[in-house]
């Protein structure tokens, strides 16, 4: 069966093609001629990975799905959330977004020193955290949603030099003492947000 898969990241293609193996070929939409890029406005992860998969049936009516992820901090309402790729600017910066979690933490953490030093408590202060994907398959027209989530907590300064985005502050709660991006790729996609909804994907299509 060959699917659109909506990104143009050779790595998230790679890793989507070994997770439902060789009964499905995965196509970018460049390979379909769809060229044009679509603005995520959506207010949520499921919203942008709707305005991506919608793009892609719209433009071609064929089996789609695009997925959309963001890092949710809580301490710090769950954001960057949706503004996760742009969290620091339109460049999406991997560097700088790192930087402004990093920043956005130590600040609250000065804060309830403070707080605290002045007798008022504050609970407010963790740096646990989570990495949420959504994918939206879109079938005949008609829409499938699943979702993946990894647990963890930000470090305190960047390690590690493997992965993209934000992997280098995350520690996931499997490899505590590591980032995801000391760690190896198998071993991140074995435990990944991406790689379970992914597999969660790949049950539904195989026991179609
Ligand atoms: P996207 O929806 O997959 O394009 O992801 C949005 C943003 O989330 C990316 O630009 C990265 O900054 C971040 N991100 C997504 N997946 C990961 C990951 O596996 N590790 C670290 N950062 C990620």
């Amino acid at each position: 069966m060959k699917i659109v898969f909506a990104t143009g990241n050779s790595g998230k293609l790679r890793e989507a093609s070994e997770i439902l193996g060789k009964g499905f070929e995965l196509v970018t939409p460049a390979q379909m001629g769809i060229t044009d890029d679509v603005p995520e406005t959506g207010l949520t992860l499921k919203a942008n990975s709707i305005i991506k998969a919608e793009h892609i049936w719209n433009s071609c009516k064929c089996a789609c799905f695009a997925d959309d992820t963001g890092l949710e901090v809580a301490a710090l309402g769950g954001e960057p959330g949706v503004h996760t790729a742009r969290y620091a600017g339109e460049d999406k910066d991997f560097n700088r977004n790192m930087d402004k979690v990093l920043g956005e933490l130590s600040r609250l953490r000065a804060e309830c020193s403070m707080a605290e030093a002045l007798g008022v408590t504050m609970n407010r202060y963790s740096r646990r955290a989570r990495f949420r994907s959504v994918i939206t398959l879109i079938l005949d027209g008609e829409k499938y949603f699943f979702e993946g989530t990894l647990e963890g907590c930000i470090a305190y300064g960047k390690s590690g030099n493997g992965g993209f985005g934000y992997d280098p502050v995350f520690i996931p709660d499997e490899y505590p003492g590591k980032t995801l991006a000391d760690i190896t790729e198998e071993e991140k996609n074995a435990i990944s947000h991406r790689g379970k909804a992914l597999r969660a994907m790949a049950a539904f299509l195989n026991n179609m």
